[in-house]
């Protein structure tokens, strides 16, 4: 028989953190690798508002036959109404996903089957799976600079003028907000001209939205979203309820397309086709937990406010590693939104981070804020005064 032949699996330089956090035996290890919001105990609770609605569910579901390949359509209604505010008017189709992830799979391949032979831009720094996951679905990929990691700025003139090299029916990767790995989102006014941009040269966007909240507040979170979705007659929109709900292991996202009406109705069914090419069905309990949160006015107040909570948590560390890291020039950290900061570290320094110091971070330098506790800021800060960081 010809050999089996499987090359080498290329390693989730993300995930692989989570397993040397757990093998690491120093118990003053501190956890700023894979994005997820972290108490200041050091946990990742069961949200309160999902701990109810799964009592709920518990004693009201009667069934779990299929429900179809796009899911649950009352939560995708839900979850798209929170998203889109007043944009919802316009026609939306959407399909309930496994997580972000697969929402963003299922976008990348109904853009490919749309467009076999454009490209979409992709801005750098990115989420490490970007660019695998979109391949992977067989799309073409190009770059466009996002972010100087010197000025911790977003580069928008630089952005602008690579997106002039896109064609017509390109599109254009996107995250709606606390951005991944830089924490550097686009100001209103640039989200605005990125919107005409767009238009304009009908490039398509493909929005990325996982962190939202956890920024600025829910409402300024999704402003860009909505600024985009208004201005671009056709816009594909991937969103995960991971963080914001605290639902990560449950797998809960949608995928949206916002079009007109005779394209949403053929992206409505294709985005069924797909799934069912892929996984068939998405898997319902996480999905069901959110839209009982959002269809009953006390359970969404109680998210909101758990939900605030969190935020308020992520910010206040921003401004504590801000001003313990002053003389280092962390300053940045306080101005940018979400769980991350990308801080110019080498590959050596951050090895010395996790090894010497037990302060777990991506490769790149990425932390997840929120994985620090409000007592281990100061010996971070030590912790990179000692591989000699400075800015
Ligand atoms: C992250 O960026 O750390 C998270 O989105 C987790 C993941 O799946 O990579």
């Amino acid at each position: 028989m010809p050999a089996f032949n499987l090359p080498d699996p290329t390693d989730d330089p993300l995930l692989n953190l989570i397993g040397r956090f757990r093998a690491d035996k120093r118990d003053n290890k501190i956890d700023l690798g894979v994005g997820v919001y972290r108490n200041d105990q050091g946990n990742t609770p069961v949200l309160a508002a999902v701990k109810s609605a799964e009592a709920v569910l518990f004693e009201a579901q009667d069934s779990k036959s299929y429900l179809g390949l796009t899911g649950d359509t009352e939560f995708v209604d839900s979850f798209g109404r929170l998203i889109f505010g007043e944009q919802a008017q316009r026609t939306i189709a959407g399909a309930q996903t496994p997580g972000g992830s697969g929402a963003l799979r299922l976008a990348a391949e109904l853009y490919k089957t749309a467009y076999p032979d454009n490209t979409l831009w992709i801005g750098l720094p990115t989420w490490p799976n970007h660019m695998p996951l979109t391949e992977a679905a067989g799309v073409n990929t190009r770059t466009y600079p996002y972010f100087s990691l010197e000025q911790q700025a977003v580069l928008f003139d630089d952005m602008r003028q690579h997106l002039s090299g896109a064609v017509p029916g390109d599109a254009v990767l996107l995250h709606g907000c606390c951005h991944n790995p830089t924490g550097a989102d686009l100001s209103e006014d640039q989200w605005q001209q990125l919107a005409d941009l767009l238009a304009e040269t009908e490039l398509i966007p493909i929005i990325d939205l996982a962190y939202h909240g956890l920024g600025r507040g829910l409402q300024q979170d999704l402003a860009g979203t909505r600024t985009i979705i208004q201005r671009c007659p056709q816009t594909l929109l991937a969103a995960s309820c991971s963080k914001n709900f605290g639902m990560y292991r449950d797998r809960v996202g949608a995928v949206y397309m916002a079009a007109d009406d005779a394209l949403a109705s053929r992206a409505q069914a294709f985005f069924g086709h797909l799934a069912r090419r892929i996984y068939s069905m998405p898997p319902d309990h996480g999905a069901a937990v959110v839209k009982l949160i959002l269809t009953d006015e006390n359970l969404t107040h109680e998210w909101q406010s758990e939900l605030n909570t969190m935020v308020l948590r992520i910010n206040t560390l921003r401004d504590a590693i801000a001003s313990a890291g002053s003389a280092l020039g962390l300053d940045f950290v306080g101005q940018q939104h979400g769980m991350f900061s990308l801080l110019p570290l080498n590959p050596a320094q951050v090895e010395s981070m996790i090894e010497e110091h037990g302060v777990y971070m991506a490769g790149d330098g990425r932390i997840n804020i929120a994985g620090c506790q409000l007592s281990q800021v100061d010996r971070f800060i030590a912790a990179l005064e000692a591989v000699g960081f400075q800015r």
